[in-house]
């Protein structure tokens, strides 16, 4: 996959591009993150992409002619053109599945009081991380660019992203590691029993008890199984027992 991003701030990328997983994705060359100034597609002498609006207000807007140019160098029919603002369209590991599907990503980084609204014509999606203002969009295009890295071919070990939270729409089941047992704090005795099918019914138990304790939210959305239905049944009986 390649991964285009579109800033005023490349450098701001080089540590997230020389660390860890992604360092070694682009090593392994599971993905292509390249960056692009913007300023560089100034049409100003002084490589100017902001101004002020018209029809007057605070602040200045980025300039449509830079992103136009950079989008139509980018762009090919096999790109997914994103404008990362918090307007767009909330980000979630559903949307990290799809686009990790695609060849080619253009990530788009807003900064100033934004962008003209010409843009919309030329991208395919808008985007947000969240419902909060940020000062430009170089941080989402990290977060996006790692989620949807990690979750490429051979990236990470594939039954590490099977069993992600919310890979499934559930939350992740507790893990423990050594020492067994700490001041007090022990690791549940089943873990340590090595009964391979008492353990996988605990795991999704313990993934269905901490959805609902956590981010019952989530739930309405999981298309559950027979058997994640009875879990579930069982786990909202025992809440309403306890308040009672
Ligand atoms: N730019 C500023 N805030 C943002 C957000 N929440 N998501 C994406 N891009 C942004």
């Amino acid at each position: 996959m390649i991964i285009d991003i579109v800033t005023i701030f490349p450098e701001f990328f080089d540590t997230f591009l020389s660390t860890s997983i992604i360092k070694r994705a682009i090593t392994q060359q599971q993905v292509n993150i390249r960056l692009h100034q913007i300023r560089d597609y100034s049409h100003h002498k002084h490589h100017n992409i902001d101004d002020t609006p018209y029809g007057g207000g605070v602040g200045m807007l980025m300039t449509f002619p830079p992103f136009y140019d950079v989008i139509m160098k980018l762009k090919t029919e096999k790109s997914i053109v994103i404008y990362l603002s918090p307007q767009g369209k909330l980000f979630n590991q559903k949307m990290a599945k799809k686009l990790a599907q695609s060849d080619h990503l253009v990530l788009l980084c807003g900064h100033y009081e934004g962008v003209d609204a010409r843009i919309e014509a030329l991208i395919d999606m808008e985007v947000s991380i969240g419902d909060y203002v940020l000062t430009g969009g170089e941080i989402p295009a990290m977060i996006i660019s790692d989620a949807v890295t990690r979750l490429l071919p051979d990236v990470i070990h594939e039954d590490s992203a099977e069993e992600d939270s919310l890979q499934n729409g559930w939350l992740k089941f507790p893990q423990y590691t050594k020492p067994e047992t700490y001041k007090g704090h022990n690791v549940p005795e089943l873990l340590l029993s090595g009964h391979h099918q008492k353990i996988a019914d605990w795991r999704k138990e313990q993934q269905i008890r901490t959805t609902f304790n956590k981010r019952r939210d989530l739930i309405k959305g999981i298309k559950m199984t027979k058997e994640e239905q009875i879990i579930l049944d069982k786990v909202k009986n025992e809440s309403k027992n306890s308040k009672d």
